[in-house]
């Protein structure tokens, strides 16, 4: 496989409305990005992928674009995107920018003239369909609940897809016109100099239509959309176009959000595949169950995490290069869901963070992660902004649940619990913003945990992050870490997870402890040196045996050095 700067990259993602506030209206902006390259640069990251900035009426933070080719005022100018580009490319720190051509905003022009011009070209853009007898055409449930199918308006029996919300109509790829706009829109940003794309919801775009009434999977009588539209027979031809046309010519680097069945994968991340990498599900969707409801428990266990994380790596690992991540926008913060709150502290961020972050693949950062931040509590639902919380919490309460057992689910897995503000300092509002109507509010653990604080300690999760970075990029050991092969280790203590990097004769192991209890283990001959561990020392006897206190991590390896 060959080498490509994009496997040797550590990804920061930025989610814009709450990074950095430059003119204290109470919403995150480009101009605040920029002010922030240097502690982007200092973690040692040098890639940033921005969330959506286009001109949008934020149905759905950004993911609902009302214009491709222009940035929304809330988030700056067009200008001040060049701008950081500009000096993001003077730091060395690459750009990638969100795709979503799954859908658009209803207030698109194109929409609104399929809505407003039944006989113009537009209305082949869009997906609509008469219904049955004034019902929805079929009983598709919407990602976020309720039909997916809405009226349209002065029309009688007459209805358009939505996949997502009802503000976000689907496009009809089939039609070529559609497909050459969004083409155009692609090059368009690629010939700025961008490093790329984050592609968003890629797998709908092929939709098998079929009408009619299907069995229910769920309280309300509707039925999972996905069976239709999820990686659907054809959709491979779109693909193919798309990267022909788009990314190929410019080299770029692309990160697609498809949860792809392993039979498929060779497709999707092969050598002639569409993207570079693709974002898996099996280990971040760990604790929701199948039918998406966030309000019933999934009962994973560790035993869980590790088959999914260590299948994917090798899946992975046979056909291509992988994409690692452990938090995002649609997340809750990875401490609160996979450590119990009695043991949420910087052993355990670290632990995490040594996890995911030695895997085979190229590692994402969500904003705040490096600081371990951690989920919001919201007083009631109104403190909620994201839709999907919202719809959530509703089909919590069709389901029998009491208003305070919905609200603690939405609690626990909202959206808004990544996207509350960046904690810079102790300052008004983390130093986000100085407006009293900031558009989210910021958790209130701030005055302990924030940036500046933890630049200046030298045990913070932040310094731990740049560590593991600083190993991966510029240490002897960074070519095992990078382009080593995964392997996974067998112990016969189920509370231990454990994997090793192998470059020739070169071998990197990690030793995570995933409980709260001690634990042993018998450290090999071999492994002679220590690259990174989490406690401030290591409990290891003369006859080898290592003692594991509660989520204690510790990397060694076979060269380098004495142990
Ligand atoms: C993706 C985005 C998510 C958005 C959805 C619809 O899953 O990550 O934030 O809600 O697509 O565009
Ligand atoms: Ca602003």
């Amino acid at each position: 496989m060959a080498n490509s700067w994009w496997k040797e990259s550590v990804v920061y993602q930025i989610y814009p409305k709450s990074f950095q506030d430059s003119n204290n209206d109470g919403i995150g902006d480009i101009k605040g990005i920029i002010s922030r390259l240097d502690y982007i640069k200092k973690l040692g990251t040098d890639v940033i992928w921005i969330c959506p900035v286009y001109k949008s009426p934020m149905d759905d933070g950004g993911y609902d674009i009302s214009d491709y080719f222009q940035i929304d005022e809330m988030f700056g100018t067009n200008e001040d995107l060049d701008e950081l580009l500009e000096k993001a490319k003077q730091l060395d720190i690459k750009v990638l920018m969100d795709l979503v051509v799954n859908h658009t905003s209803d207030e698109h022009v194109w929409f609104q003239e399929a809505l407003h011009n039944p006989a113009s070209k537009y209305r082949d853009y869009y997906i609509f369909k008469e219904g049955i007898d004034g019902n929805p055409p079929n009983n598709w449930r919407s990602y976020f609940g309720g039909s997916a199918w809405e009226p349209v308006p002065n029309e009688e029996n007459m209805f358009y897809l939505h996949a997502f919300t009802k503000k976000q109509p689907d496009l009809n790829w089939e039609n070529e016109e559609v497909r050459e706009e969004i083409y155009a829109m692609i090059n368009y940003w690629l010939d700025k100099g961008l490093g790329g794309f984050r592609i968003d919801a890629i797998l709908n775009i092929k939709k098998r239509l079929e009408y009619g009434i299907f069995e229910s999977d769920g309280e309300d009588g509707l039925a999972f959309i996905g069976h239709w539209i999820l990686n659907q027979p054809g959709i491979e031809v779109w693909l193919k176009e798309m990267r022909e046309r788009t990314f190929k010519p410019h080299n770029s680097m692309t990160v697609a959000e498809a949860d792809v069945p392993n039979e498929r994968l060779d497709e999707y991340i092969g050598e002639d595949g569409y993207y570079s990498m693709v974002f898996d599900f099996s280990y971040t969707d760990i604790d929701v169950p199948e039918t998406g409801e966030w309000f019933k428990d999934s009962q994973w266990t560790w035993t869980d995490m590790r088959t999914n994380i260590f299948t994917n790596q090798l899946v992975t690992q046979d056909k291509g290069w992988g994409a690692l991540y452990l938090e995002n926008h649609d997340q809750p913060r990875s401490i609160n869901k996979y450590i119990p709150e009695e043991w949420i502290n910087d052993y355990s961020k670290k632990m995490l963070a040594t996890l995911f972050m030695l895997l085979r693949g190229t590692p994402f950062i969500y904003q705040g992660q490096e600081l371990g931040m951690t989920n919001i509590e919201m007083a009631s639902l109104e403190d909620f902004d994201d839709v999907a919380t919202h719809s959530q919490y509703k089909r919590a309460l069709e389901y029998g649940l009491a208003p305070e057992q919905a609200l603690k689910a939405v609690n626990k897995r909202s959206r808004d619990n990544s996207r509350t503000p960046m904690q810079w300092n102790t300052q008004k509002n983390a130093g986000f913003s100085t407006s009293d109507n900031v558009w989210l509010k910021v958790n209130p653990n701030y005055p302990e945990l924030n940036a500046e604080a933890q630049l200046t300690n030298q045990q913070s999760v932040f310094n731990y992050y740049r560590q593991l970075i600083e190993l991966r990029k510029n240490s002897v050991y960074n070519d095992v870490l990078i382009y080593g092969q995964f392997l996974p280790v067998k112990d016969k203590n189920e509370h231990i997870l454990l994997y090793e990097r192998q470059l020739e004769d070169k071998i990197v192991l990690v030793i995570l402890n995933v409980t709260a209890t001690e634990q042993e283990y018998y450290v090999d001959e071999q492994y002679q040196q220590v690259l990174i561990n989490n406690y401030e020392d290591i409990l290891l006897d003369q006859s080898r045996k290592l003692r594991l206190r509660p989520f204690e991590s510790i990397v060694l390896a076979n060269y380098g050095g004495q142990l």
